[in-house]
């Protein structure tokens, strides 16, 4: 049966407002003013009417599988998610044919769920089941309950599937075909008994399910649910099986006579009692730079679940390490006390001794050797006020501008390309704006993996909205393979065939002249730099035909908004700055600048690795990007310290260690950073913390790094402390302290604290938001931000003025120059400097992995995870395999010019001919053994991705590397959401008042 709608609402996501006039529109006798387009659900919700709506969730849009929202409208029953308001309606919420209707539909809703309210985990004042059942007054159920012949899905290791609880709402489903764009789950809608299916009918655990949770966040019951859940939220949930069927017979025996509502208040009762005992602390993800936000559910120490819903930059969505990576605060093998080395091992030590130690050495090597023998290397894992006073601990107590922190690794070339163009080193807009571009272009990145969140958008923003999208990479990742062109360059060669395209566009009339003779500088220097970049030499060395590249230009100068996305294959080369250069370049031309779904987007790797460098932990320049050589800008920290600041720029990640290798820097403080393993050429890396006189590393974990310590300090993750972190959109957010440190370690910055107050320091810093004042105080990028302004969920996007202004869209009236205007800025091609060779015979890629974090620190103590994705592996082409005889589990000995590792191959397709790609999760066979001491000449970030490898077979064949259970042996089921449609067809659908609608008509 069809619908009978009056105007149908967009089937997914904001309904446009199609008219800035608003409307007067009637909700039960009372006149509110409205948008016409604007959803009825939305107005009836805005103004506080009481409605059922089970399916409707309004990040998910209109679903229409549950018919619980059915209001009369002008006398006609619609179901009011799916309407949109016109002039002059008049809505009924409770006509005796809405009401009779919404009771109906709710009643087949029940007749799929068991009520046992006061005995289930989902008991918590927001159950939807539970508040339907209460706002419609229902007392008893007219169609029965009746069980489903299928079993409860225990496969995953994160969640579970009840399908007997299971409404059939298909929430989740839209979750994730539409919003995760996993496209895993359907629900069989034509078989007699519906039910959700991962797959179209495999466990979850063997299906192609990522764990990122969309579904279990949407659904509105139990059907859906966390494991950390089950049996720990309610007062009588983790009592047995039996006991609780029993439970659950005498509630369901009890209710003919009482009906519902007296079950219901006594599980009131219950949920009001979890107050008590549960806590819902908002935090900010710790793991990538997309910045997720979320409120923990925390019982004790134990952590009942991750809930996202508000999130700026996230909603309703996570990815598995957002939503399931948290077992690793609560480790037994945390830190817990102060180590100092003694001979070849450690023994524990008190704070005080600790603290003295490092304060006492600190000050000797200072006076002996002078300020710049020291070095700090600061985090990217910790807050924006913990980086903040690492570089003034660097700068202001010591005296030395060697303070850095791993941007250097991956980031730096990206805002060394922005700040040459467009003057500021961040992203020009929002993940709105990349939603809202018509084509997206990602180059070097596996977005789907390593920045999973942001990735959605723009896979739902291609399924939904029509938006183009272009991948550049060594890999056929999920984006490349779901890309409308997948560019497939020689390694290294991004830039040639970006100046290439700029070039093609600026002679054939398709670049965007008035753009260029109103905003952008250096025109006619710049043409005469890309005299070299034809389309011939393009694709010559760049491997890719003359047509495609001509193709990827023609649809850029079509395209209404072009925003561009990239990551570490691009920075992570030897002309990694350049061609970030290039990027930016590019969209100069085409006018890709100063308005939404335009822009430039280097993704930024870790949780706050664009804060750290806000912070000035950096070692040219000051918090908010303020040069150290600039006296004007020296007097005004001076003034705030009250010290002397040195002058000239200091040294950074990469030139410590080759100092500590010259014997000139003696001592190393090293916050939260895994850098005997992240770091390029690792073995070089580890021979210069054996040379160190003195090496403090602070951490959480007892990490490869700190076997080479003289001493240990236990510091606290993100759930541990209050501070704030800046995304990749310039995001600023605040953490709120969800555990106290467990006994013996401390917050970070309380440790730097310490250690800068024993060196006379005399700072008393009471809370981080007394640091971050002062940092705003002292830089005009962050003025004003302070934590009221960002309490709960709050957010900021830098620059942020006096008066709480901020700048989602960075440029929108001028560039960040003086004139106003951008420059291009020539670059020149010299091309990669690690080559392969006879000897070095195949090229190495690395990255990331959905479920691991880099090295695997954190993310490998969650036991789900270690059980999707044990360990790691190296891709290997189908051709190159059968050339060599490999298959998947064969152990390789991977040889490079600076290192080997044994490691297991992985056989796909994903990677071709000579090329491997190694994900970087192990720490006993790091990646980065491999990896060379080139670096980008301009930023000093390692070329990463530039590594040669010789393969030995090895004679063992062990398992694969990746289990069955691995998602990427799934086969998803791509469909357009619910397909609520085969619903309606079904003989035994009705739609609820429709019966009523013909018995008034007769
Ligand atoms: S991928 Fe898995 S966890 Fe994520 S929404 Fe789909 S079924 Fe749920
Ligand atoms: S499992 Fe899916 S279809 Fe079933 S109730 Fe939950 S969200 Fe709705
Ligand atoms: S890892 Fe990144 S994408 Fe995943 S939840 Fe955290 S911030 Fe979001
Ligand atoms: S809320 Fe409208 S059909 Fe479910």
């Amino acid at each position: 049966m069809q619908t009978p709608t009056i105007v149908n609402a967009k089937r997914n996501g904001t309904v446009p407002v199609e008219s800035p006039q608003e409307v007067g529109v009637a909700i039960n006798g009372s006149t509110h003013t409205a948008h016409p387009g604007e959803r009825v659900v939305d107005l009836i919700n805005r103004v506080g009417v009481k409605l059922a709506q089970v399916c409707y969730h309004p990040q998910l849009g209109p679903i229409q599988t549950c018919d619980t929202c059915m209001v009369e409208i002008n006398g006609q029953l619609v179901r009011a998610c799916a309407t949109t308001i016109s002039e002059g309606m008049s809505v009924s919420t409770v006509s005796p044919k809405a009401r009779a209707a919404q009771q109906e539909a709710f009643d087949r809703i029940l007749s799929n769920h068991m009520l046992y309210c006061t005995v289930c985990d989902n008991n918590n004042g927001n159950c939807t089941v539970h508040n339907t059942t209460k706002l419609l007054a229902i007392e008893h159920q007219q169609i029965p309950f009746q069980t489903k012949p299928y079993e409860v899905d225990n496969t995953n290791p994160f969640y579970r599937y009840d399908p007997d609880q299971c409404l059939l709402c298909g929430r989740c489903v839209e979750a994730c075909q539409n919003v995760e764009v996993n496209e895993t789950l359907s629900i069989n809608w034509d078989d007699p008994h519906p039910r959700v299916l991962w797959d179209g009918g495999s466990t979850i655990g063997e299906s192609s399910c990522v764990s990122c949770g969309h579904c279990v966040t949407v659904c509105p019951c139990n059907a859906l649910m966390e494991k950390s859940m089950l049996g720990h939220a309610g007062f009588l949930t983790g009592i047995s099986k039996k006991a609780l069927n029993s439970m659950i017979d005498v509630v369901k025996g009890v209710e003919p006579e009482t009906g519902f509502s007296s079950i219901l208040r006594v599980s009131e009762i219950e949920s009001a009692m979890r107050e008590s005992r549960i806590r819902r602390t908002k935090t900010v993800c710790t793991y990538c730079g997309v910045g997720c936000s979320f409120n923990i559910w925390t019982k004790d120490r134990h952590i009942l679940k991750v809930e996202p819903s508000d999130g700026p930059a996230n909603g309703i969505s996570t990815c598995i390490k957002g939503k399931f990576g948290w077992d690793y605060v609560n480790d037994p093998d945390r830190l817990t006390t102060p180590l100092i080395r003694e001979g070849n091992g450690f023994r524990e030590a008190s704070w005080d001794e600790a603290l003295d130690l490092v304060a006492r050495r600190f000050a000797e090597i200072k006076t002996q050797h002078g300020p710049d023998s020291l070095a700090f290397i600061s985090s990217s894992k910790c807050t924006n006020e913990e980086n903040y006073l690492m570089q003034k601990l660097a700068r202001a107590v010591i005296a030395t501008n060697n303070i850095d922190n791993c941007s250097r690794y991956c980031q730096a070339p990206a805002t060394t390309g922005l700040f040459r163009t467009v003057g500021h080193g961040g992203d020009s807009g929002s993940i709105r704006d990349i939603e809202n571009a018509s084509l997206v272009l990602i180059i070097g990145s596996n977005t789907a993996e390593s920045h999973p969140v942001l990735a959605t958008r723009v896979k739902r923003a291609q399924k939904l909205h029509g938006q183009k999208l272009i991948v550049s990479d060594l890999r056929e990742n999920e984006m490349a393979r779901r890309a409308d062109l997948f560019l497939h360059p020689k390694p290294g060669t991004d830039l040639v065939w970006l100046s290439a395209i700029t070039r093609y566009l600026l002679e054939n009339g398709l670049a965007h002249e008035d753009f260029l003779r109103q905003w952008v500088n250096g025109l006619e220097e710049y043409k005469k730099a890309l005299a070299p970049f034809t389309m011939e030499f393009a694709s010559q060395t760049c491997g890719l035909p003359v047509q495609t590249l001509e193709k990827v230009a023609h649809m850029i100068a079509e395209a209404s908004g072009v925003c561009i996305l990239w990551a570490m294959g691009v920075t992570q080369q030897s002309q990694g700055s350049d061609t970030s250069t290039a990027i930016s370049n590019l969209l100069l031309v085409t006018g890709n600048y100063m308005r939404t779904g335009t822009g430039a987007y280097p993704l930024r790797g870790h949780n706050n690795v664009q804060g750290a460098g806000d912070s000035g932990a950096a070692p040219g320049t000051l918090p908010g990007y303020q040069s150290v050589d600039d006296p004007e800008v020296r007097a005004r920290f001076e003034a705030g310290w009250k010290v002397k600041l040195p002058s000239t720029k200091g040294l950074d990640n990469h030139q410590m260690v080759d100092a500590i290798h010259q014997g000139k820097v003696k001592s190393l403080y090293l916050e939260g950073e895994e850098m005997a393993i992240v770091d390029s050429n690792s073995n070089h890396v580890a021979a210069a913390f054996s040379k160190l006189d003195f090496f403090v590393v602070q951490d959480i974990f007892f990490s490869t790094t700190c076997r080479f310590a003289d001493v240990v300090l236990p510091g606290t993750p993100s759930l541990e402390k209050e501070g704030t972190f800046t995304s990749t959109e310039r995001r600023i957010q605040r953490l709120h302290q969800v555990f106290e440190p467990i006994p013996g370690s401390r917050p970070d910055w309380k440790i730097t604290q310490e250690i800068a107050n024993r060196l006379n320091a005399n700072w008393n810093y009471a809370h981080p938001s007394e640091i971050m004042s002062e940092m705003a105080s002292l830089a005009p990028l962050l003025a004003g931000v302070n934590y009221e302004r960002l309490e709960g969920y709050k957010s900021l996007q830098w620059p942020v003025a006096a008066d709480g202004s901020d700048q989602p869209l960075l440029y929108t009236k001028k560039f960040n120059f003086p004139d106003g205007k951008a420059r291009l800025f020539p670059v020149s091609w010299s091309g990669p400097v690690e080559k392969s060779n006879t000897e070095f015979d195949l090229h190495l890629n690395n990255g990331r992995l959905l479920e691991h974090f880099h090295e695997g620190n954190l993310t490998y103590r969650v036991k789900g995870i270690q059980e999707k994705t044990p360990d790691t592996f190296v891709e290997i082409s189908p051709e190159l395999a059968k050339e060599r005889g490999v298959q998947s589990g064969t152990w390789l000995l991977l040889i490079s010019r600076y290192g080997q590792v044994r490691v297991r191959a992985l056989v796909t397709d994903r990677v071709s001919g000579r090329e491997l790609y190694m994900p970087m999760n192990s720490t006993e066979s790091p990646v980065n053994r491999l990896t060379s001491s080139i670096t980008d000449p301009v930023t000093h970030t390692p070329a990463f991705k530039e590594t040669s490898v010789h393969m030995q077979i090895l004679p063992e064949i062990g398992e694969s590397p990746l289990p069955r259970v691995n998602p990427r042996f799934g086969h998803p089921t791509p469909q357009e959401g619910v397909e609520v449609e085969r619903k309606w067809k079904r003989p035994d659908y009705r739609l609820p008042g429709s019966q009523l609608v013909q018995i008034q008509q007769k």
